[in-house]
């Protein structure tokens, strides 16, 4: 397994391995690797000839407020899983390579990044967007892994590919999830064993919203409120961001639950914010 650091060897070595008709998988991260994206990586090695993982906790996609310098690295046991699912080529680029002194260009998705976390994180998905776009022009695989956890980003980064027509497959892959239910994510490191215990309750809302759904409930409104209810009654520790029922493609909340609809929530758990989502075809 290689580590590669620097921008032009990246470009150089993808360069000739698609030269030499290598199919390339990329799964970017910002570290502290999970069994999440241990899904995504064995995907990645399973549908590609080269499996490239970038490990880069990108600045631009957090707020002056938020966990940028807390947020938990470990970069001895990220090498290890990357090596046990078989990567070839680990992209570890410091700040100052991806973002040198003059840098100026930001890629802007718009609509469909105002709402859900965006409405309270403004700039993260730019910051998302640019990374990626930076990291696709570097190492430019065929296919591009991410989680469905993170159902807006991948929205995002579809919405960009298509626009920019970036030649690259966005593959979804599903949550994975703790046996509690709780969606796995690098910030559940920041919960205290109190906090952790109502941590599933997330999960347990979207499912008992499901079971509503299945039931025959069609009004959002109605839908959200109860689900706000039940996710303070098992979570009282958290302070719920959003609790919204918006179409799968445009993230414009439906008036109807019909079709292929995302029931998605936020909250803030002492230090952590914890989303999950679930994609119901109804
Ligand atoms: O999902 C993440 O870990 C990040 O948002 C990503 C896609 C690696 C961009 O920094």
């Amino acid at each position: 397994m290689k580590i590669i650091t620097r921008i032009k060897t990246m470009q150089n070595l993808t360069q000739k391995l698609r030269r030499e008709g290598q199919r390339i998988g990329f799964v970017p991260t910002m570290g502290y690797l999970h069994d999440g994206h241990g899904s995504l990586l064995k995907a990645c090695r399973r549908q590609n000839d080269i499996s490239v993982l970038s490990i880069f906790v990108n600045p631009v996609q957090f707020g002056p407020q938020e966990d940028l310098q807390s947020y938990p690295r470990d970069k001895k046991n990220d090498v290890l899983l990357a090596k046990k699912e078989n990567v070839d080529i680990i992209f570890y680029p410091s700040e100052k390579v991806m973002y040198p002194g003059r840098y100026l260009t930001y890629i802007h998705v718009d609509e469909i990044t105002a709402t859900l976390c965006g409405a309270s994180r403004p700039g993260h998905f730019r910051g998302v967007a640019t990374v990626v776009g930076k990291l696709l022009n570097i190492i430019q695989p065929h296919r591009v892994y991410f989680g469905q956890k993170d159902a807006q980003q991948c929205v995002v980064i579809r919405q960009m590919v298509q626009d920019l027509n970036i030649p690259v497959r966005v593959c979804v892959l599903p949550t994975v999830r703790e046996k509690d239910g709780l969606a796995l994510s690098s910030r559940n490191a920041y919960l205290t064993e109190k906090e952790r215990q109502e941590a599933p309750a997330l999960y347990q809302t979207l499912k008992m919203a499901e079971a509503e759904i299945r039931r025959g409930e069609q009004d959002p409104r109605r839908l959200t409120q109860m689900m706000a209810q039940f996710l303070n009654s098992r979570c009282p520790q958290g302070n719920i961001e959003y609790v919204m029922c918006v179409n799968a493609e445009t993230l414009e909340p439906v008036k109807i639950i019909q079709g292929t609809v995302l029931l998605a929530l936020a909250v803030r758990l002492g230090k952590a914010r914890l989303i999950d989502n679930v994609l119901l075809r109804v």
